[in-house]
């Protein structure tokens, strides 16, 4: 199979009779630990993956923008001022199309504010971040785009305003209500490293990952369906806890806290605030875990996390759990947890690497086993944010 950045390339050639000038990438992620506590104000710990969007490219003089997907074998265009309101957006889940609302939604949130002159482009776009796994396709699409029309128009490139102005496409125009994880990790990624985000003042700093250990992608090849209406009510029954806390996100309570206003609070609501809470603790804790080398504690911190997402938050589910189990009993497995939103896709495991080759191949039967599917497991190289490739064609 071609990778995407070979597709990109040689689609723009069949598209357009002749080289592209530049080419870009956005990474997928993986998050390590810190599900769920982006939107309270809380702790994540992603990496970028290797797996990323790419577009080739070559700068219009005009504000027209001409895209093929080669993924989808679907060509779009439109013009950067049928961008400039939200009165303008379309339906980014249209069967057919739909997928031109990303870049339309990022060629939004980039004007929004007059923040960017915007020039056109012609280009072509292929991923390999499958969709719906909970590695953060989408995100990696608008970035891409992002970084497009950071070539085509030449403005500066801050990551931090960037990641922000992608959420904003995300929640604005798509109509996704996600946190900062995906677009931030994204855009501003260090390769080889972790990075710790605070969500609530955007600090970020990166961590390395210890040597001897490897981050694996545990690909359930499970889809998610419709999630964005139990996310929502994810978010909603967080902020009913912060309001009986009276505190402005759950970032700003520990458990004690917690316990003092149980009698006031749905059983249901006292367990997704029990999830955020321990979960924000259990990053700041495998982070110290990390810098000290003690990757045992990183692990069971990563089962903890898979735990209550379960048991508490109830993201998980039946693949998800099977997957989790499989690696949990795998050779050299340090840890274990689902990854990103949830309700299928991916899960996450951290395992030393001298037994990389069981744990893979006892993974992969243990799954197949008990679930009757083919899972794809996915040695990560954490890469670098979203940008310019350089790099000879
Ligand atoms: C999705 C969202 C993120 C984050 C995760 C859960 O990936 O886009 O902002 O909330 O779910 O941790």
């Amino acid at each position: 199979m071609s990778s995407p950045r070979a597709l990109a390339l040689s689609a723009f050639e069949r598209e357009y009779g002749r080289p592209s000038d530049a080419l870009v990438r956005a990474p997928g992620r993986v998050n390590l630990i810190g599900e769920h506590t982006d939107y309270n104000d809380g702790f994540v710990l992603p990496v970028a993956l290797d797996r990323a969007a790419w577009i080739a490219l070559t700068p219009r003089d005009d504000g027209r923008v001409r895209l093929y997907a080669a993924d989808l074998e679907q060509r779009g265009e439109f013009d950067l001022a049928s961008c400039l309101s939200l009165a303008e957006r379309g339906d980014a889940s249209a069967e057919a199309g739909g997928w031109l609302e990303y870049p339309r939604g990022v060629a939004w949130a980039l004007q929004e504010d007059h923040a960017h002159e915007l020039r056109g482009f012609d280009g072509t776009l292929s991923s390999d971040v499958p969709r719906g796994a909970g590695l953060s396709s989408s995100a990696a699409v608008e970035l891409a785009v992002a970084a497009a029309f950071q070539v085509a128009s030449g403005f500066a490139w801050d990551p931090l305003d960037i990641a922000l102005r992608m959420q904003r496409a995300e929640n604005h125009w798509v109509g996704v209500a996600s946190g900062i994880m995906d677009q931030l990790i994204g855009a501003a990624a260090v390769a080889g490293h972790a990075l710790l985000i605070d969500c609530r003042d955007l600090d970020r700093r990166a961590v390395a990952l210890p040597d001897g250990v490897a981050v694996v992608v545990l690909d359930t090849n499970t889809r998610r369906g419709l999630v964005a209406s139990a996310y929502n009510e994810r978010r909603a029954q967080c902020e009913e806890a912060a309001a009986a806390l009276g505190v402005e996100a759950l970032r700003d309570a520990d458990l004690d806290d917690l316990a003092r206003v149980r009698d006031r609070l749905d059983e249901v609501v006292y367990r997704r605030a029990r999830h955020v809470i321990s979960e924000n603790a259990r990053v700041l804790a495998a982070v110290e875990a990390l810098e000290a080398n003690d990757v045992t504690t990183f692990g069971h911190l990563m089962d903890a996390s898979h735990a209550s997402l379960r048991n508490d938050f109830e993201v998980s589910s039946a693949a998800l759990d099977e997957i989790v189990s499989a690696a949990r009993a795998a050779p050299g497995c340090l840890g274990a947890r689902m990854t990103g939103a949830g309700f299928g896709g991916c899960g996450v495991g951290l395992v030393e690497e001298g037994s990389l080759d069981d744990f893979l191949s006892d993974t992969a039967s243990a799954y197949a086993k008990a679930s009757g599917r083919e899972g794809e497991l996915l040695v990560a190289t954490p890469a670098s944010g979203a940008g310019r490739d350089t790099t000879a064609r």
